[in-house]
């Protein structure tokens, strides 16, 4: 078959590589009908990932179609049309027994086109297959359901839910990219009083309109303090949401929050931030951290099947299996090209 193939920093390519097989007997071989591409894939190739070795197949999302099971998979059949989620759970380990799935002690957790190959492929092998593949509701287009797979649950569990948003809340979004825009969405089903999208570039700031932000910042000529201020009485936002992974937004975002309000920071760092503990300390704030653990996958996919949700309007770009180079290029400027989710399909 042929997968996309990581070989360090800055290099990949689309290669013949052996088809996977059965390995556990609770695996399964689903083949890759829809998948994308995620900005930790980004971080990737840049060599912000050093588990990621040369040889590894890269993606985390996948829509597929059920080719084979392992002799201990009991509720997957073949032919089976699955979610293939970038959380893989062994169900049983302690994290798994409480729904912190992300945590997965028993060989799960973030592991596919991370630690095991991936789903940028014609075919990939799913370890604990009933427990982290999820079936895919009728009616509903892969490409929608492929937005459950990584960036609806982590705007909405790891922004929307730690932030404890609810109903009359002020929410600002620091960072408007598809996690942002996730957050976003997943931050309107509480009904808040208004939602504050902040980004630097403009194309973003369009798409934050359409995903709900019904106030938008461009903080390189506006100040979004000033902006969220005038909104709650010169208090701060009672939910602030970090989706970008540097210090500058996050200092950002913890400056917007309220005395009492929650920061939820969603963002990847690969450097410190300063924790600024001499202004914070009598706040009465809540800052929390988290890795997305998929458990709110069956409410997003509920939503998408009674229709009260769209989340085609992510996918901007789409392609053919074998155009991962094009699609690499136009995501990896997604300020100029205006990608959100860049899409491939098999032909
Ligand atoms: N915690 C998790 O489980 C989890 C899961 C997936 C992704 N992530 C992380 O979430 C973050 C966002 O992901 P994404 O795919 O949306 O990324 P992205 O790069 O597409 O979007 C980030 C956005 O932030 C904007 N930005 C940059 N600096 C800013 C600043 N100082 N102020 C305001 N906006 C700024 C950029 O213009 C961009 O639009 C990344 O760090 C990603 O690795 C975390
Ligand atoms: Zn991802
Ligand atoms: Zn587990």
């Amino acid at each position: 078959m042929k997968a996309l193939v990581y070989h360090g920093p800055g290099r990949k390519a689309w290669e013949e590589v052996p088809t996977p097989t059965i390995i556990d007997d609770t695996d399964a071989i689903v083949r890759v009908d829809a998948t994308t591409i995620c900005g930790t894939d980004l971080h990737i190739l840049k060599g912000d990932v050093p588990e990621v070795t040369d040889g590894r197949i890269l993606g985390h999302e996948a829509v597929g179609t059920v080719e084979q099971v392992g002799s201990g998979v009991k509720n997957v059949k073949v032919g089976d049309r699955v979610l293939v989620s970038c959380i893989t759970a062994c169900g049983s380990c302690r994290f798994c027994r409480e729904s912190r799935y992300g945590q997965c002690l028993g060989g799960g957790g973030w592991i596919l086109g991370h630690l095991v190959d991936g789903t940028q492929a014609e075919y990939v092998r799913v370890p604990f297959a009933d427990t982290s593949t999820h079936a895919v509701p009728a009616g509903v287009s892969d490409e929608q359901v492929l937005m459950v797979a990584d960036i609806l649950p982590t705007g909405y569990e790891v922004g929307t839910l730690n932030g404890h948003v609810v109903p009359g809340d002020v929410v600002a979004v620091v960072g408007a990219g598809p996690i942002g825009l996730a957050a976003i969405m997943g931050s309107r089903l509480f009904s808040p009083s208004h939602v504050v999208a902040i980004d630097l570039a403009a194309t973003r700031l369009e798409a934050a309109k359409q995903f709900g932000a019904d106030v938008v910042v461009n903080s390189t000529h506006e100040d979004p303090l000033e902006v969220v201020r005038s909104l709650t009485d010169g208090l701060g936002a009672d939910v602030s949401i970090e989706a970008v992974g540097t210090p500058a937004a996050f200092e950002l975002a913890v400056s917007l929050a309220r005395a009492g309000g929650h920061i939820a920071n969603i963002g990847v760092h690969g450097e410190p931030a300063t924790l600024h503990l001499e202004t914070l300390w009598i706040k009465d704030v809540t800052i929390t951290t988290g890795l997305v653990d998929t458990f709110s996958t069956p409410t997003f996919l509920r939503l998408l099947a009674g229709h009260q949700f769209d989340a085609s309007k992510f996918a901007t770009h789409h392609f053919a299996l074998d155009e991962f180079e094009q699609a690499y290029d136009v995501f990896s400027r997604a300020a100029e090209t205006g990608a959100l989710k860049v899409v491939l399909h098999r032909s």
